[in-house]
């Protein structure tokens, strides 16, 4: 079938600009850094994608950023898919990668695929990620075979937060960067389209991204991977919590947030908003008859 006997959905589904994990592979080979971000809605998706933003990840921070819990445990898949929806319509052309929540993977195989399966199928997403190494390498190879691109999660692994006792920069010891670059090897053998690194040391991740055929995306792991991501609210200084070592805050929205509030409460209880430029009038010619109206009923 030629591109012209596309229907205009297909057609734009496979618009050339669309960053897929071949084009991720071929920034890799040629050195050209991977941007990534995480996003959870439509109007954040749709800046971090105008701004050119390579890979979007609808990740399970949102349990934290944006529903309030403490870690990302609680996030089930339903709302996963709820935001990755709500992510994939403002997505054009970044590569859209949907983190499966703790516990959807975790169990029966077939169940995992299932699982991952509803993330492309029913949500848009392009990708799943999982946290683990050579532990999932198996499950990497059955979504592999599923037709179900896998970026996969090592390092710091939030959601091992209580098998890790804390949040603790990992790979620090030389048996843990064996463990570690195992990890990176079984997954990059298994399939994955790319692999995050998170919250481990320069030097580790340097050696991980210069030996791993597919791109490595760091959070927390120095400059030398092949990628970079944030977490959108880290970037923006919207967690109401003190920044990790590893974060740039490029704005202040929850100081800009923040004032504007202040301001649009002030001008409500002063009675300066909304203005009288900022209503609705009658037409000219109602408005006198209205007026002569009232006043005759105010008489009766
Ligand atoms: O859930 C998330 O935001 C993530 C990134 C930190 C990589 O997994």
């Amino acid at each position: 079938m030629s591109l012209t006997q596309l229907r205009p959905t297909e057609a734009r589904a496979s618009n050339a600009s669309r960053i897929t994990s071949q084009t991720l592979l071929e920034k890799k080979r040629l050195g050209t850094p991977i941007v990534a971000l995480t996003a959870y809605d439509y109007p954040t998706a749709r800046l971090a994608d105008e701004a050119g933003i390579d890979l979007i990840l609808v990740g399970d921070s949102l349990a934290m950023v944006v529903l309030g819990h403490d870690n990302t445990l609680p996030v089930t898949v339903d709302e996963m898919l709820h935001h990755t929806r709500a992510v994939a319509r403002a997505t054009r052309r970044a590569f859209l990668v949907a983190d499966m929540p703790y516990g959807s993977y975790h169990g029966a195989v077939d169940e995992a695929v299932a699982n991952a399966v509803r993330f492309l199928k029913e949500a848009g997403a392009q990708a799943v990620k999982i946290e683990g190494g050579a532990a999932r390498a198996d499950l990497v190879r059955r979504l592999t075979e599923a037709e179900v691109p896998v970026v996969g999660h090592i390092g710091l692994t939030p959601q091992s937060l209580h098998a890790m006792g804390g949040y603790k920069v990992q790979g620090r010891t030389l048996a843990a960067i064996d463990r570690l670059a195992a990890d990176a090897r079984a997954l990059e053998e298994a399939g994955a389209v790319a692999i995050v690194l998170e919250g481990i040391p320069r030097e580790v991740a340097a050696d991980i991204t210069a030996h791993c055929s597919v791109p490595t995306i760091g959070i927390g792991a120095g400059p030398d991977c092949d990628g970079q991501i944030l977490v959108f609210h880290d970037l923006f200084n919207l967690t109401f919590a003190p920044a990790a070592k590893f974060v740039r805050q490029y704005a202040d929205a929850a100081g800009m947030f923040g004032s504007a509030l202040k301001q649009y409460r002030d001008d409500v209880v002063t009675r300066s908003f909304p203005s009288d430029a900022e209503s609705y009038h009658l037409p000219r010619e109602v408005q006198s008859v209205f007026v002569s109206s009232q006043r005759l009923a105010r008489k009766a």
